[in-house]
């Protein structure tokens, strides 16, 4: 008999969720209901991570508690200091990050505590410990001096003064701040489903997370908006474009920031993002990979009617902002611990151990032969 296999778990509805949707009738991701560009709109990131971990927007009171949390907990052990400076300077961030967050692990009072208020109490540290520990990488390995985190400054503003000693116009600290908004959160993605699998044997958070960072690495999920930084850096100038993705389609080349498993008529990110990445060029009075974008963009569409994901604007808006190519899936990291942190609640609230099966295809039974006779 063939067992009817869904490789990829393509379309199976594994288990409920409340953080997060595409919602057809709006044609836009949403979390707790409210569409992502509204919330890019009208919110600062840190309003939209209480949303994502406590289920409702927060009243003013309640925003500037989780800001003064936020702030108190950015402080690193002098163990994970002295530990990220002794990393090999060439590790890759997301491994950094990976590790960062396993030695959090090791030092939290409360790792094995798996009740709902100590793991919120753990969110609230991996969520402000991080950022710092990729930024104090950021100085180490470029031989700087690392810079403490400022307790009056907002979480974006914070990461670039970490990273650069300067805290930049306010237009690209918003344009930072909206493309932390829209990574923040997105249903049962690979990296989202790796915490919840890790969850479901009642494992620990730091557990999940670093196994999710794990996960959120690789070019086909996260790791895709360092490669659109690659590709475009491979294409260099807008006369290039159109002839360099011409000869890729041809060659039946995966394009990085194309395509996606639930959008397959556009990602409802993009025109929000683009619309920043736009900003950020005027700012920086660089145009080059606008026009590049536009080019590659105009042909994924007309050829294969393959549509950017939220990875296409934001690889070139981080590049633009200043930012090592190899930080733009951390900086994915430092905002997408609210969503596996709100699914890794979820998880624990209605626990069922993820375990699906698999059509054997191996040898069929056979005696072992002892070494001696081999
Ligand atoms: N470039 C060229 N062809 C593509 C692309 C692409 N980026 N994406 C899909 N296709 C083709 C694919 O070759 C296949 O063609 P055929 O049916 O002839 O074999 C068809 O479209 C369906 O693609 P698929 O790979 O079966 O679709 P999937 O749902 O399994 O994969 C994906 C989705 C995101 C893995 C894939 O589109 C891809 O590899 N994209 C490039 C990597 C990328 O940008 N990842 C970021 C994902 S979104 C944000 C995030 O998670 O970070």
């Amino acid at each position: 008999m063939t067992e009817d296999i869904k490789k990829g778990l393509l379309g199976i509805v594994v288990d409920e969720t409340e953080v997060s949707k595409v919602m057809p009738e709006i044609n836009s991701l949403t979390y707790r209901g409210y569409a992502a560009q509204d919330l890019c709109a009208k919110c600062k990131f840190e309003e939209v991570a209480y949303l994502i971990l406590n289920g409702e927007l927060p009243s003013e009171k309640q925003l500037k508690n989780f800001e003064k949390v936020e702030r108190k907990e950015r402080k690193l052990s002098k163990t994970l200091l002295e530990s990220i400076k002794n990393f090999p300077k060439k590790s890759h961030p997301m491994d950094v990050a990976r590790t960062a967050v396993s030695i959090m692990g090791l030092e939290d009072k409360e790792t094995k505590d798996n009740s709902q208020e100590a793991n919120l109490r753990k969110v609230m540290r991996i969520f402000a410990k991080t950022p710092v520990a990729l930024a104090a990488f950021y100085r180490i390995r470029k031989g700087k001096k690392i810079i403490k985190p400022k307790n009056n400054l907002s979480f974006s503003e914070n990461f670039f003064y970490m990273c650069f000693g300067k805290v930049p116009e306010k237009e690209i600290v918003k344009a930072f701040d909206v493309s932390l908004v829209l990574y923040a959160e997105h249903s049962f993605n690979v990296s989202t489903f790796t915490a919840r699998t890790i969850t479901s044997s009642l494992s620990d958070i730091h557990g999940a997370i670093t196994g999710a960072i794990a996960s959120l690495k690789g070019p086909l999920h996260g790791g895709a908006n360092e490669e659109v930084m690659h590709m475009m850096n491979k294409i260099k100038k807008p006369e290039n474009a159109l002839n360099w993705i011409n000869n890729a389609l041809d060659q039946k080349a995966v394009v990085m920031g194309f395509g996606h498993r639930v959008y397959k008529s556009g990602d409802s990110r993009v025109p929000t993002m683009r619309e920043y990445f736009s900003k950020v060029a005027r700012v920086k009075k660089d145009k080059k990979f606008e026009k590049i974008y536009d080019i590659v963009e105009k042909v994924m569409i007309d050829r294969k009617n393959i549509h950017p994901n939220v990875d296409y604007p934001t690889g070139p808006t981080y590049h633009l902002m200043g930012f090592d190519t190899d930080f733009f899936t951390p900086i994915f990291v430092i905002s997408r611990i609210t969503g596996w942190s709100a699914h890794i609640l979820e998880q624990h609230a209605a626990n069922k151990l993820i375990r699906p099966l698999a059509s054997y295809k191996g040898n069929s039974y056979r005696k072992v032969v002892p070494l001696n006779q081999r």
